[in-house]
């Protein structure tokens, strides 16, 4: 099959020398790359800045800010039949970048910033994308009620969700403890390497297109 993969923040300038960013560290996107490449399938992986060694024999699209994360999911989704979106997209940027570097004036400053375009969101209304929709969901309180929400808004087959409030799982660590929330039920997986998990969601997520996947030779 044919797998795109968002991962890693999105990075929006606020001068030539600033910007607004995340604490993603891009290592489950690039997990779930990995293990989805090294079972044979195609895997697209539009990734933000990360410090992370970019997997073999997967094709890549380096991207910075949200704007170009949603044209290069625009330009690739089309090929494919599952799309996981586990990027930690930035949801604002500055409404006008400073052409020079901000120079410290007042006590305080104000930054205008607007909304960026939700990508996830935009797989099936903008993109009319009609494979298997996988979003994630990084979450501080009510778990499970926020990620149905987002499951249910942005038309997702199945939600990734977890907890970043918990220092030892989620953003910058190395394991994660995830609650799947499909259409129906939820399931909690229990905490392993980000390694170990981007094998057990491959698997789980293949098993789901196959049944609706006519047209590739791999499966
Ligand atoms: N996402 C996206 N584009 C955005 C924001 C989020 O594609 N502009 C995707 C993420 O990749 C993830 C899902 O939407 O798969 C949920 O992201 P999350 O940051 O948890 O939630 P938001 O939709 O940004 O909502 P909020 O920040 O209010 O929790």
């Amino acid at each position: 099959m044919t797998i795109l993969i968002t991962a890693g923040p999105t990075r929006e300038a606020i001068d030539p020398v600033r910007y607004l960013s995340n604490r993603s560290s891009g290592k489950m996107g690039y997990a779930l790359a990995e293990a989805a490449a090294e079972r044979g399938h195609r895997v697209i992986l539009i990734s933000g800045p990360t410090m992370l060694a970019v997997p073999d024999g997967i094709d890549y699209v380096p991207v910075e800010t949200a704007d170009d994360m949603y044209r290069a999911v625009g330009k690739w989704i089309g090929d494919c039949e599952i799309a996981i979106f586990a990027a930690a997209v930035a949801d604002y940027r500055m409404a006008e970048v400073a052409g020079q570097k901000i120079k410290k004036k007042g006590e305080t400053l104000t930054l205008e910033l607007v909304r960026t375009p939700d990508i996830l969101a935009s797989a099936r209304k903008d993109f009319s994308y009609q494979g298997l929709l996988v979003g994630f969901a990084a979450e501080t309180e009510n778990l499970e009620n926020n990620a149905r929400g987002k499951l249910e808004r942005k038309g997702c087959d199945l939600v990734v969700a977890n907890d970043v409030s918990r220092r030892d799982i989620g953003f910058n660590s190395s394991e994660n403890e995830v609650l799947l929330v499909f259409p129906d039920r939820s399931e909690l997986l229990p905490m392993a390497s980000k390694e170990h998990l981007g094998h057990v969601l491959v698997e789980r997520i293949v098993a789901m297109a196959k049944p609706s996947c006519s047209s590739c030779s791999s499966c």
